[in-house]
């Protein structure tokens, strides 16, 4: 079955907006674990917009489920990961005029420094996953920088309009069962929503989804406990909820 992880770090974005302390990602975290979140996921940028070092601090002491900490591949994020101790490290490409992280890791331009950072890391016994694109070429990069764990990029099947959502759909079952045979093991990510998660969790050999805006936009009208629980019954019951994507959806429109 299908594990789900809460990204929190929209809940950091309104904290920091005002520079105060609310709402408290860490608080928060433990109302994802009660709706059934099998993990909470953070992103410490290196411009620290949204989770600060507290917040790592903090949640690697308090909550119960797995700790993923998504960073970049810099000597900084890697000290700081081993110090604090993660359940998986998620390393992801970082720009600092994004808004949020626009596509895969570029493994090939970056292939030293990565063979490295992932097997410090390793060696420290946090398992490391790349997030990277559907592709075959990125899935065997991800082996020879040494990676146990990939994320797949799930942001163009997310944005594709509805005649192309197929085929990017199929892209996605094509990297899994690739990922497979390379004995690679397979998380799934970014811009999924109530309205097109299904599809993706019925994929079999994915692991755990992350997912985060669509969490936190829809705990603004339910509360982050109630949203967690639909998330997780979408993820973990896909294709079996068609009348509440469908009172989203009237609710949209
Ligand atoms: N996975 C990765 C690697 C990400 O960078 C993000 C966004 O921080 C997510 C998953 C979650 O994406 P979204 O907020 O669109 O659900």
């Amino acid at each position: 079955m299908t594990s789900l992880g809460v990204n929190i770090d929209h809940i950091a974005n309104v904290r920091q907006a005002r520079q105060t302390t609310e709402p408290d990602p860490v608080q928060m975290a433990l109302l994802a674990e009660l709706g059934g979140a099998d993990g909470i996921t953070i992103h410490l940028r290196e411009d620290r917009r949204h989770i600060q070092d507290r917040d790592l601090i903090l949640l690697r002491e308090t909550i119960q489920t797995r700790l993923n900490l998504e960073m970049a591949a810099t000597k900084e994020m890697m000290d700081i990961c081993i110090k604090n101790r993660p359940d998986m490290v998620t390393i992801v490409p970082e720009r600092r005029e994004e808004v949020t992280t626009e596509g895969g890791l570029d493994i090939s331009n970056n292939q030293k420094n990565l063979t490295i950072l992932v097997g410090s890391i390793q060696e420290a016994g946090i398992p490391v996953s790349l997030f990277i694109d559907p592709f075959l070429d990125q899935l065997e990069k991800s082996l020879e920088v040494g990676a146990t764990w990939v994320e797949l990029h799930t942001g163009k099947y997310a944005d594709a309009d509805w005649n192309n959502q197929t085929a990017e759909l199929s892209r996605l079952k094509e990297a899994v069962t690739a990922a497979q045979s390379l004995g690679l093991r397979v998380n799934a990510g970014h811009g999924l929503t109530y309205q097109n998660v299904e599809p993706v969790a019925s994929i079999d050999g994915i692991e755990e989804l992350n997912i985060g805006h669509t969490i936190v936009s829809r705990a603004i009208a339910v509360g982050l406990k109630d949203a967690v629980q639909e998330m997780k019954r979408l993820v973990t019951e896909p294709r079996n909820n068609k009348l509440f994507v469908e009172s989203l959806n009237k609710n949209h429109s």
